[in-house]
Order: C-alpha cells, then sequence, then structure tokens
C-alpha cells in the first residue's frame, strides 16, 4: 500500500458532476490522492490529508487521460502519397483500404506487433491513457484472427472489424464475403474481441449487410458500434439507433433529423476531426450536437489512410476551431465522452475510486491545449498511478 499526494494544482479537470463545477468539475489550486492506482481523495490543497509522499505540481494542470474511443493500430504500410494527393485536389474513397490490407497481409507478426507498440507509444506521449483498437485491414479469417491475437496484448477494447471493406477477391461476389464475416470469421475472431465495428458507408457496406453484420456480432457476445456517415448520409445513423450501438463514428455529412435521432438515443456520437483534416472534408457541426441532447466524444481514428495521428490534443484544437466546440466541451468530449463511447465508467474522470489514470499539463489550465495548437504541453502521462511517459523538455 503506497499513497501519493499531488498539490499546487493550478487547473484541476475531474469531470466529476456532483461537484457541481461546471462541465469539467474544474478546481483550482487542487490536490489529489493516488493511492494503488486509484484515486483516493480530490479537494483543494488547503484541506489535503497527508499520504506516503508529496508531489507539487506548481503552475502545471492536471486532466483525466484522455480515451481514444476509435483507432486502427494493426496495419502495414505507407499512404502519405495518397494524402499527397488529396492535398492536390483527389477525393477520399473507401478503396484506399485495400493498399493497406495488401501490406497488412504481406507483413510478419513481429512487424505488426512492433507498429501497434510504436503508436500506443506515441498516444500515450499525446495524454491518451485508454484506447480502442480495430482490425479490419486483414479482410481474411487468418489476418483478422492475428490482428486481433495481437491488439488484445495491448489494450481491452478491441473491436472486429472484418467488416470494413469487400476485399478485391470479393468484389464480385460480395453476399460470400458478408456470409464469410458472419459465419466463419465472426465464430473465429469473437474470443478475442469485446465490440463488432462495420463501414456503413458508399463503397463498403449498406444498411442490410451492416444490419445482419452487427446482428451476428450481438449474437456472438459482441457490442455493436459503426462507422457512419462519413462519406454520405446513409442510413447509418438510423441503424445505430435502432441496434443500441455504442458509439456512431465520424458523422461528417449530419441531418438535422439524424442530430434528432442521436440526441434522443444512448448511442455517442463519436466526432473524429483527423479525418475531416485529412481528407480536406466539411468538419460536422460539434456544438450543435451538443446543444440538441447528444453524448459526444472526440477521438484520434488513427490510421493510415484517412487520419494518420495519435495526438488528442491536436483533435481538441481541430475541434474547437473547426467543429464549433468550446474548449471545455472538447475536453470533455476527448475524456468522459470517449468514456462513454466505450461504456468504461472507470476512465474519464478523476474521483474517489476511480482509475489514476492521468496528464500532467505544462500549462496553468486546459485551455492552452486549444490556446497553443501543435505545441506539446504533456509533461507526464500516468496510467493506475505510474509513470508511463514523462517530457524530457
Ligand atoms: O475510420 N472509414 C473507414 N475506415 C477508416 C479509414 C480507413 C482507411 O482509409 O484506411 C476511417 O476513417
Ligand atoms: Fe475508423
Amino acid at each position: 500500500m503506497s499513497s501519493t499526494l499531488y498539490t499546487d494544482i493550478a487547473t484541476l479537470v475531474t469531470n466529476d458532476s456532483s461537484l457541481d463545477r461546471g462541465l469539467l468539475g474544474e478546481l483550482s489550486d487542487a490536490a489529489f490522492i493516488e493511492e494503488d492506482g486509484y484515486i483516493s481523495w480530490v479537494g483543494e490543497k488547503a484541506l489535503a490529508p497527508n499520504a506516503d509522499h508529496r508531489v507539487s505540481l506548481a503552475g502545471k494542470s492536471v486532466l483525466p487521460g484522455f480515451v481514444d474511443s476509435h483507432a486502427h493500430l494493426v496495419f502495414a504500410g505507407d499512404r502519405s502519397k495518397e494524402f499527397s494527393a488529396r492535398m492536390n485536389g483527389e477525393s477520399y474513397s473507401a478503396g484506399g483500404i485495400m493498399t493497406t490490407v495488401n501490406a497488412t497481409r504481406a507483413a510478419t507478426d513481429e512487424e505488426l506487433d512492433e507498429g501497434i507498440a510504436t503508436r500506443a507509444m506515441e498516444m500515450y506521449q499525446s495524454g491518451i491513457t485508454t484506447f480502442e483498437t480495430k482490425s479490419g485491414y486483414g479482410l481474411t479469417v487468418a489476418d483478422e484472427l492475428r490482428s486481433l491475437k495481437l491488439a488484445v496484448q495491448h489494450t481491452e477494447d478491441v473491436t472486429f472489424l472484418g467488416a470494413h471493406v469487400i476485399p478485391e477477391e470479393y468484389k464480385s461476389r460480395p453476399d460470400d464475403y458478408v456470409a464469410l464475416v458472419i459465419g466463419e470469421m465472426l465464430e473465429a475472431c469473437a474470443p478475442y474481441s469485446k465490440w463488432i465495428d462495420v463501414f456503413c458507408d458508399k463503397g463498403a457496406f449498406d444498411y442490410d449487410q451492416a444490419k445482419a453484420i452487427l446482428n451476428a456480432g450481438l449474437d456472438a457476445g459482441l457490442l455493436p458500434r459503426i462507422h457512419a456517415n462519413q462519406l454520405s448520409s446513409s442510413r447509418a445513423v438510423e441503424l445505430a439507433v435502432e441496434l443500441d450501438c455504442a458509439s456512431a463514428d465520424h458523422l461528417t455529412h449530419l441531418t438535422d433529423k439524424e442530430i434528432d435521432l442521436l440526441a434522443g438515443s444512448k448511442t455517442v456520437a463519436t466526432l473524429l476531426p483527423g479525418a475531416e483534416f485529412s481528407t480536406r472534408s466539411a468538419y460536422p457541426d460539434a456544438r450543435k450536437l451538443h446543444a440538441a441532447g447528444a453524448t459526444v466524444a472526440i477521438a484520434t481514428d488513427c490510421n493510415p489512410g484517412s487520419s494518420f495521428t495519435t495526438s488528442m490534443p491536436f483533435c481538441i484544437a481541430v475541434a474547437v476551431r473547426d467543429m464549433r466546440f468550446s474548449v471545455e466541451q472538447a475536453v470533455y468530449a476527448a475524456t468522459m465522452g470517449g468514456a462513454k463511447a466505450l461504456q468504461r465508467d472507470d476512465v474519464g474522470l478523476l474521483a474517489v475510486g476511480k482509475a489514476a489514470d492521468f496528464i500532467v499539463l505544462d500549462a496553468p489550465s486546459y485551455l492552452h491545449l486549444a490556446y497553443r495548437p501543435g505545441v506539446d504541453l504533456i509533461s507526464e502521462t500516468f496510467i493506475a498511478g505510474t509513470s508511463i511517459y514523462r517530457s524530457n523538455k
């Protein structure tokens, strides 16, 4: 048993609504105690009880670690030329996914594992303490299975995305691929997955195919989430709400009717600012979603095609600048929003009994996350009370 008092915190974001201190449950000149990986006390510095150790964070601020509820970390290869072509006027399409599928199939397990570990470390450096990751670049039973087996070594929130696109070899018989995903592939992959996801969009899977796949996943004990409305306003949002998906992600194209549908549902609206940024798309209106009453999350969507970033501060800055979020709303969406999208109540907030997953920011307030875009302000990242990354600045 060991406890540490972190004190002299300029601004502490708790996300604890019971404190009645605004959306972020903000405390100034604050302190908290970490004990055996959990938070055991939070409050004003002047009222702090004693602990075994004492760390002064004078002038710095503390936030719950970011919760990245949408990432594709299991892949090989590089698509920087495709990105460059887009910046020269080409448009993004689901077709580019096959480039990564071919590279992933050709990679060794060691190469894939190293890629996940490298990107996970980048995430810790950006303040992410919980992340989800998907398969989806294998698209054969063996390659999806090995992707998931590797992923479970890095996170508990693993998602089976065999339904990412119809692979080239099934282009002329898409129904056979859907049957494979629902049958043999799901059976092999379910033991290594908590979630099931489908890319329900133009050039990928339609409403009926997506519904069949998500329902099969539910029957196999997986929980559904969905890639919705990235390329077009399809019926993906309707399906998300119909099946009580934990989250509908992207929402680049969003009608007022769809906003109301999400607001009246348990489905979290997950926005992926890196994707609009890297595909030069128009941004959805986060403020409108929030005002309608929807729960909103922000995630990185880290993948080699549409959003090759592991930086949550970057996503927050873009959400504030281009999705009309306030800084408070964006920070909440990147912490509690992500936790809600993953249906996790142990992370995303700093309150007694919750995981001691937190970030020390080299700034007097979380406002600097958007106020100082592109500047690395993460001083230290802790998971379960243990420092997992420390800046050497
Ligand atoms: O979430 N939209 C589908 N999947 C990924 C992109 C995949 C890729 O282009 O490789 C996404 O943006
Ligand atoms: Fe994605």
